[in-house]
């Protein structure tokens, strides 16, 4: 999608911190946008902050686990805008609790959400994105922690981010010969309010009293917002896979992949196998090259 002027964008957890940011950066590209976000009273308060005439946007407030909630969602957009071109599966909670203290409520909480709320949007939207033929793009917000293993309390944050890039690595495969592209958004460190909506929002009492997953201060070094939505945009654009946007991880990541490479057996494989596996491979060679082609 290289032109976005006009078209309309979905974004979930639009209330505050990385969604808000995504769409100021598309108001001011002229794109038409839903905030979607569970928070009324945040959504409110973020329109009230949006130097854009209100009928360029649209609030709507539920809860992303609801897969009804998403399915009128789809019908609101299209009845306020007449279309929907891009989806932002943004919405996304931290846990409190280790992997081995944690409730099973708390998994289906962390679950539900991050990856609950991608799965629904992308059933409830990406017919509708397809039916109008225009082109349309999706992105995930997953995070660094969908790379990189994140050590308690955030093992199930970081095992819920590994799913949605997992999701979205797949779909942007399977939807290559289409007009929708799919890109997968991991960031670091971004200024948020996603600490105090861990607490404001669990349905389960940390274990150990409310406290913040983030140490004081931690909060406040991190990246804009909105430079985020800019690469977010930049990403559709280019249709990129993956929308990086903190530096600092680069080498973290290279030692990651490079633990898994060191891991293999030397033993290349069973010819049988490899032959099949080839087959896979050259399947997959073809998505790409119909990617690369749409530039
Ligand atoms: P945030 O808490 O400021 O924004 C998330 C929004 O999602 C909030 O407005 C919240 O009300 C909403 N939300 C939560 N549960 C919801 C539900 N069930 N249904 C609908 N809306 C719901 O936090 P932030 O940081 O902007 O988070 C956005 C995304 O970015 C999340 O997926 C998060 O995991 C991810 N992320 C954040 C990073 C950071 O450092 N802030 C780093 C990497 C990824």
């Amino acid at each position: 999608m290289k032109e976005v002027k006009d078209k309309v964008a979905f974004v979930t957890g639009a209330a505050s911190g990385i969604g808000l940011g995504m769409v100021s950066v598309f108001l001011a590209a002229g794109m038409r946008v839903v905030l979607a976000d569970v928070r009324q009273d945040a959504l409110e308060k973020a329109a009230a902050g949006l130097d854009h005439d209100g009928d360029r946007f649209h609030l709507v407030a539920f809860d992303v686990a609801d897969r009804s909630a998403m399915a009128g969602a789809v019908e609101e957009t299209q009845r306020v805008f007449g279309k929907v071109h891009v989806l932002c599966n943004n919405a996304g909670v931290g846990g409190h609790t280790s992997i081995e203290e944690a409730s099973y409520e708390e998994w289906d909480w962390v679950f539900g959400v991050n990856v609950g709320g991608v799965i629904n949007g992308i059933k409830s939207f990406l017919p509708a994105i397809r039916a109008h033929g225009e082109g349309g793009h999706i992105v995930n917000t997953a995070s660094m922690g969908g790379l990189l293993p994140v050590p308690a309390p955030l093992g199930i944050y970081s095992a819920s981010k590994f799913a949605v890039r997992g999701i979205s690595d797949a779909l942007r495969l399977a939807l290559a010969p289409t007009e929708v592209g799919v890109s997968v958004l991991c960031p670091g460190l971004v200024r948020s309010e996603i600490a105090e909506n861990a607490l404001r929002l669990s349905p389960v009492a940390p274990v150990g009293g409310p406290q913040s997953i983030f140490p004081p201060g931690v909060m406040a070094a991190g990246m804009d917002p909105v430079l985020v939505g800019q690469r977010v945009l930049e990403g559709i654009r280019n249709n990129d896979a993956y929308i990086l946007t903190h530096g600092e991880f680069k080498d973290e990541v290279r030692e990651t992949f490079d633990e898994i490479l060191a891991a293999f057996p030397a033993d290349p494989g069973d010819p049988v196998r490899v032959s099949i596996e080839n087959g896979r491979r050259q399947a997959v060679a073809a998505l790409k090259a119909a990617l690369r082609a749409k530039g």
